[in-house]
C-alpha cells in the first residue's frame, strides 16, 4: 500500500507523530511535511493521512504560527519552525481525484483545550473527496505553563499509540 503522511508541525512533536505513524502503516508509507506534501507527491496513493497541532481549538493560523516565536518559556528554549505550509492551506490545495482513503489526527495539551483540530482535517478531506477510513485521532503533548500554551513533550506512550494506530490504518485500507 501507497500512503503518505502529511503534517504542519512547529516543534517536531506533529512531526515525530506522523512518523510513528508511517512506521506503523509499513513499507510503502512515508511522513512528509505540508511544504514537502504536493500534489505531484499524492499522485497514485491509497490512504492519506494527515496531521497539524491545534492552535486555539483551530488548525494553525499565520498568526497562530508568528505568535509562537514569542513562546519561549525560558532561554535556550528551541525555536519554531514558522516556514511550513499551513495545514489549512495544504487542504486548500488538495487536487481533486486522489480517490484515497484518509484519515486525520492532532496534537494537543490533556484536558479541555483539546479539540478544533483533527475533526476540521478530517472534514475537508471528505470534502475534496477523500474516503475517511477512521475516526479523527488526538496525542497528547505536556503543557508547560498555563500562561503560554506552546510545545511541550509527547507524553510518554503516544509514539507507540501512533505506531498502532498506523497498523489499524493498515488493515482498515487493506
Ligand atoms: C499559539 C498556540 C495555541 C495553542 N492552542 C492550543 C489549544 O487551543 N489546544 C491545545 O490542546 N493545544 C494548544 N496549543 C499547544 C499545541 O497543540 C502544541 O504546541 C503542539 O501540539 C506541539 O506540536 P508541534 O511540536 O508539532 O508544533 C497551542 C500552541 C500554540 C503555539
Amino acid at each position: 500500500m501507497k500512503a503518505i503522511v502529511v503534517y504542519q508541525s512547529l516543534w517536531g512533536s506533529t512531526a515525530a507523530v506522523a512518523q510513528a505513524i508511517a512506521e506503523g502503516l509499513g513499507k510503502g508509507a512515508k511522513a512528509l511535511s505540508t511544504t514537502e506534501a504536493t500534489p505531484e507527491a499524492l499522485r497514485g496513493v491509497d490512504l492519506v493521512v494527515a496531521g497539524a497541532p491545534i492552535h486555539a481549538f483551530n488548525l494553525p493560523t499565520k498568526e497562530s504560527v508568528e505568535s509562537s516565536l514569542d513562546r519561549a518559556v525560558k532561554k535556550g528554549d528551541p525555536s519554531p519552525d514558522v516556514s511550513q505550509m499551513l495545514m489549512r492551506d495544504w487542504l486548500g490545495g488538495l487536487p481533486g481525484g486522489i480517490g484515497a482513503a484518509a484519515a486525520a489526527f492532532d496534537t494537543r495539551v490533556p484536558g479541555p483545550l483539546g479539540h478544533g483540530g483533527a475533526s476540521k482535517i478530517l472534514k475537508r478531506m471528505d470534502r475534496a473527496g477523500l474516503t475517511p477510513v477512521a475516526k479523527p485521532r488526538g496525542f497528547q503533548v505536556a503543557m508547560r505553563t498555563t500562561e503560554s500554551i506552546k510545545t511541550g513533550e509527547l507524553l510518554d506512550g503516544e509514539l507507540d499509540r501512533a505506531r498502532e494506530w498506523g497498523r489499524e490504518l493498515a488493515a482498515a485500507v487493506a
